[in-house]
């Protein structure tokens, strides 16, 4: 053990690399996650997220840096890191002739577990609500039961960490919402501390207490939900006007305003109190006859830090990320 561990990290990440030949996947990153939280690693495809993730479960060798689970080097100490995490990946891994107890049976019994082990995968059956699916087939199951039983699975050995590698990738949003209660029931019930990646912002801002923005193999910004969108210090203004141009350059400078851009369908502006500003900025537009058809307020989401930090809206990496965002600069 660590002298210098502290009792409330469960994994301290630092100056983490991967390279895949003279590709770094992952450029340098540090990061801590504390006993009992749920932290998310936020960004586009293609960022390192499952990478990241694959080095700190010890399925991946790493470049360089450190990586301690409850203060022991997982990047040593290889197997009694294992004891201590659970995954489920982001590509489905069940075998879908067995049924739901038989898979689970195979993983028990490929971590050695002995004793009560018909009971331990009965309680993690109950845990995920497929208790009455145990003698089904893996084939005949929607993809939310699928995941309900991966993350099942992900818990039988009575891990300290469970990691989650995009748990929701793919489902429809009210499966994505019943996974989100089972994550959460499992982080308070169990006492779990549990890493996961996404590139659904929803889903980091209402599952995670922590969430790391990754982008091309770094960190770019972390913090709770909340600190992240009040980092952009305020409201989002939106303001449907036609003669935009006109309007920002006689907004622009004022001490209200943070700062204006043009939309598609006006300005979008951010300023430190939005219902305020709005009265003002229509007082404004009045007094040069500038006519305004809307104007909306609204607390900034996470889509917007993450389009603040990186010039760009999350969804619009493909698969192919790089050429994505050339796509978007060519537009
Ligand atoms: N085995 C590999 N060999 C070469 N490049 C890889 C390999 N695995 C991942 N990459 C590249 O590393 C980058 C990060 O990938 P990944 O960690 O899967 O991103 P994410 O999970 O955030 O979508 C991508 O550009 C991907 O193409
Ligand atoms: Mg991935």
């Amino acid at each position: 053990m660590d002298q210098n561990h502290r009792i409330e990290d469960a994994i301290v990440v630092k100056s983490l690399v991967k390279r895949f030949g003279s590709f770094t996947a992952v450029k340098g990153i540090s990061f801590s996650v504390k006993t009992g939280e749920i932290f998310g690693l936020l960004g586009p495809n293609g960022a390192g997220k499952t990478t990241t993730i694959s080095m700190m479960t010890t399925m991946l060798s790493h470049t360089s840096g450190s990586i301690k689970l409850f203060g022991v080097d997982a990047l040593a100490a290889k197997d009694n890191a294992r004891q201590m995490i659970g995954i489920v990946f982001q590509d489905p891994s069940l075998d879908d002739e067995l049924t739901a107890w038989e898979n689970l049976d195979f993983h028990a019994r490929l971590y050695g577990i002995k004793n009560e082990k018909d009971e331990i995968i009965e309680r993690v059956l109950k845990l995920v609500d497929l208790q009455d699916k145990a003698e089904k087939q893996v084939k005949t199951f929607s993809g939310g039961m699928k995941r309900r039983l991966e993350i099942a699975r992900g818990f039988i050995h009575s891990p300290k960490v469970l990691f989650l590698d995009e748990p929701t990738l793919g489902l429809d949003p009210q499966t994505r919402r019943r996974i989100w209660d089972y994550i959460t029931k499992l982080n308070r019930e169990q006492g779990l501390t549990i890493i996961l990646t996404t590139h659904y912002l929803e889903e980091a801002d209402s599952l995670c207490n922590r969430i790391a923005i990754i982008d091309h193999g770094k960190i770019i910004k972390s913090g709770t939900p909340d600190s992240l969108k009040r980092s952009l210090g305020g409201d989002v203004v939106r303001i449907g006007v036609e003669r935009k141009t006109e309007l920002m350059r006689l907004l622009k400078g004022k001490p209200f305003i943070n700062s204006v851009k043009e939309s598609n369908e006006g300005l979008e502006i951010s300023a430190k109190d939005g219902s305020k500003a709005i009265p003002m900025i229509a007082k404004i537009a009045d007094r040069d006859g500038i006519s305004i058809s809307y104007a909306t307020v609204k607390q900034p989401s996470l889509e917007d830090v993450f389009i603040h930090l990186t010039g760009r809206d999350i969804r619009e990496e493909g698969a192919d990320g790089e050429s994505a965002w050339k796509r978007f600069r060519g537009r």
